[in-house]
């Protein structure tokens, strides 16, 4: 399998987390005798200070003609007095459109190992396994009109939440054909007591759900759905939202399962597939070698099964990573009981390759009996 795979560090702890990513994918290729080729390409912060533009056109052409793209995070503290259209964060959203994913999956899984990382009561948090479907094409972040008008003093600023039927109907497929493959549940969340976007998707996601008999569909509005998670995070399969709903309710999903840092993302059904973790650039951390790289390395667990159709090495990558945290390796974040090893976030990185590598080994020696 050849593939070329644009990278995307950005800013941040997106560099380190990157790397880790790169080095299982290297690792993925080695052992598989896959033909992986990796060219990075400038966005963000980054991109604005080398090339004067949060997106510059030799990274969008580069992204459209490769086979994936994954990316780090975007964004700094010295660019957030800028308007929304010149910040980092403008370049990534310019992409996400350029490429047409529109479902953005995020997967929230409560490993065993990091339990007592969540917040939440062990026995709560434990086992709780959600596929949050954000569509990522829509909503606030891209409806028009948009802008600020008017002096400081009495300005008006106005932001417009649209979603057309055809927008509801192809991410809410994706999420009942995910359910499928799970235990056959999808939640809807939305606001219809308050918005008519919200009425309108309710109405589509019951219509799209006849397709899917075996799949049982229930609807939460999005603040119980945040009460929901929190008291019983377990009740959730399949969460399927908008997109500002989406990105609020991942973050919460997240630390639910231990930390920010452990989350990946796939956004599928464009072009071209996009891979990031759902952290941002945390300059807070940035710099030091801290960041935890699982949420980066899971995402490129998911390039291998969404673009790469490597089924079997993204399962592999995904057993490493659980490996490496029943071994008791740890980055600071998800460290809260003091139990095990504190590692840094490229000792987390050469761990997952090693375990890559083991497990290469048992399924080689199992085929040889
Ligand atoms: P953030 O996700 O960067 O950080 C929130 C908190 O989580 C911080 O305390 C941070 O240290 C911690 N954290 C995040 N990732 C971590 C990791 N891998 N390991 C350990 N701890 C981690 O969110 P923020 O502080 O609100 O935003 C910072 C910047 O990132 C902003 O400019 C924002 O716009 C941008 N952002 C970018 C993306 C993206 O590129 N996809 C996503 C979210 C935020
Ligand atoms: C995310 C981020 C982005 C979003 C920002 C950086 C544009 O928060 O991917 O969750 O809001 O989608
Ligand atoms: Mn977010």
């Amino acid at each position: 399998m050849k593939l070329k795979i644009t990278i995307l560090e950005g800013d941040g702890v997106g560099p380190e987390v990157t790397r880790e990513a790169v080095r299982v994918l290297r690792t993925t290729a080695g052992l598989h005798g896959h033909q992986f080729t990796f060219t990075k390409q400038l966005i963000g912060g980054a991109a604005i200070s080398e090339a004067g533009s949060p997106l510059p056109r030799t990274t969008l052409d580069a992204c459209l003609a490769s086979d994936a793209v994954l990316l780090g995070a975007v964004g700094a503290p010295r660019f957030d007095s800028l308007p929304p259209s010149a910040r980092p964060e403008a370049g990534l959203l310019l992409l996400r459109r350029a490429l047409g994913g529109y479902a953005n999956l995020r997967p929230a899984i409560s490993y065993d190992a990091i339990a007592a990382a969540s917040p939440l009561r062990p026995e709560i948090a434990r086992g709780a396994n959600i596929l949050i479907v954000r569509e990522l094409l829509g909503g606030l972040y891209f409806g028009e009109p948009r802008g600020l008008t008017g002096d400081n003093g009495n300005s008006v600023a106005v932001n417009t939440m649209s979603y057309s039927v055809a927008e509801i109907e192809r991410v809410a497929r994706v999420a009942f054909v995910a359910a499928l493959q799970r235990h056959k549940r999808v939640t809807s969340v939305d606001k219809a007591n308050v918005l008519e976007t919200s009425q309108l998707w309710r109405a589509t996601v019951t219509r799209v759900a006849k397709d899917y008999p075996e799949v049982a569909l229930d609807h939460l509005y999005v603040d119980a759905c945040a009460m929901h998670l929190i008291t019983n995070p377990r009740r959730f399969d399949v969460l399927l939202t908008e997109n500002l709903f989406g990105d609020i309710l991942s973050d919460e999903a997240a630390v639910i399962t231990g930390s920010l840092g452990m989350l990946g993302s796939a956004t599928i059904g464009g072009e071209v597939g996009l891979y990031e973790p759902v952290h941002g650039s945390a300059p807070d951390i940035a710099g030091r070698g801290i960041a935890n790289p699982f949420g980066a390395i899971a995402s490129a667990a998911l390039l291998l099964r969404y673009s790469g159709g490597l089924e079997r090495e993204a399962d592999d990558l995904e057993e490493a990573i659980q490996f490496v945290l029943n071994a008791g390796y740890r980055t600071p974040d998800i460290s809260a009981d003091g139990f095990g090893h504190l590692a840094t976030t490229s000792e987390i990185g050469e761990l997952v390759a090693e375990a890559l590598a083991e497990i290469a080994d048992v399924r080689h020696a199992y085929h040889a009996v």
